[in-house]
């Protein structure tokens, strides 16, 4: 089959043409089952070497090529053509500064994930025997979504609040948060909830829900972050409800 791709191009350097347009390209012989990153590679080497986007594994776990394709927030590397068409829109995700066609500036994005302290935090000596500081199996479970995330920003990046306001701290960065929060092995969650209760914090999320199916991961962004937002509610992350120990319905 033939597929056309737009594609959203910016250079500032260019002499001849320095402003945000639209190119488009063709591409022949394409199979149903050819990925967008691989035809976005076929662009740059056979058509356009100057062509710039970020990638490394091709297979959705470095999260370095989250862009919005036909209007979605994806990771090139995991949509096969089937899924979007013959015609394709590629653009930057939104709400980060556009360093070149496709690369934006995640400085802003670390920033965020960075201020929510992402690691764990315990000042207590390890355990004399040596083992893991251990925990049930109810506890583990309690994070376990979260620890899914690969930094992607293709959640924070797809938020309107984010969009109105790069000092919200995105869904990306409550995400992470989450994750250490409701360890119950880690001692920083007061600290971390004094960050995200700050007016830049969880409450800049009104529940627009659009991060959440943009994660390629599978996150329930939105549920996590409305943990979050409980916990600080009532000054800690004890006893609030995890959706896998509601009772399911048969
Ligand atoms: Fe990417 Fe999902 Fe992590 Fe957001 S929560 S940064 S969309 S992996
Ligand atoms: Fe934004 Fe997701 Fe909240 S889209 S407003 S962070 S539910
Ligand atoms: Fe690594 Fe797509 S190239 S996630």
């Amino acid at each position: 089959m033939d597929v056309t791709f737009r594609i959203r191009r910016y250079n500032p350097e260019s002499t001849t043409n320095p402003k945000p347009h639209w190119q488009e390209f063709s591409l022949k012989d394409v199979a149903e089952t050819d990925r967008v990153l691989e035809l976005l590679h076929r662009i740059k080497w056979e058509q356009d070497g100057t062509l710039t986007l970020r990638r490394s594994c091709s297979h959705g776990i470095c999260g370095s090529d989250a862009m919005r394709i036909n209007g979605r927030n994806a990771l090139a590397c995991k949509l096969l053509i089937r899924d979007v068409g013959e015609k394709v829109q590629i653009e930057p995700i939104l709400g980060l500064r556009v360093l070149k066609d496709l690369v934006v500036d995640m400085e802003p994005f670390f920033e965020h994930y960075r201020s929510v302290m992402p690691y764990f935090i315990n000042n207590t000596p390890v355990p004399a025997d040596g083992r893991e500081r251990l925990q049930t199996i109810e506890d583990r479970a309690k994070f376990d979504n979260t620890t899914n995330c690969i930094l992607c920003a293709a959640c924070t990046t797809s938020c309107p609040s984010f969009w109105a306001n790069g000092k919200y701290v995105g869904p990306a960065a409550i995400v992470q948060a989450h994750r250490f929060i409701f360890d119950s092995r880690d001692q920083g969650a007061e600290e971390r909830l004094d960050v995200l209760a700050d007016p830049n914090g969880v409450w800049r999320c009104r529940t627009i829900y659009n991060c959440t199916p943009a994660c390629p991961r599978g996150i329930e962004v939105t549920r996590a972050i409305g943990e979050v937002k409980l916990a600080i509610r009532k000054g800690s992350p004890e006893g609030i409800i995890n959706v896998n120990d509601i009772p399911q319905h048969t």
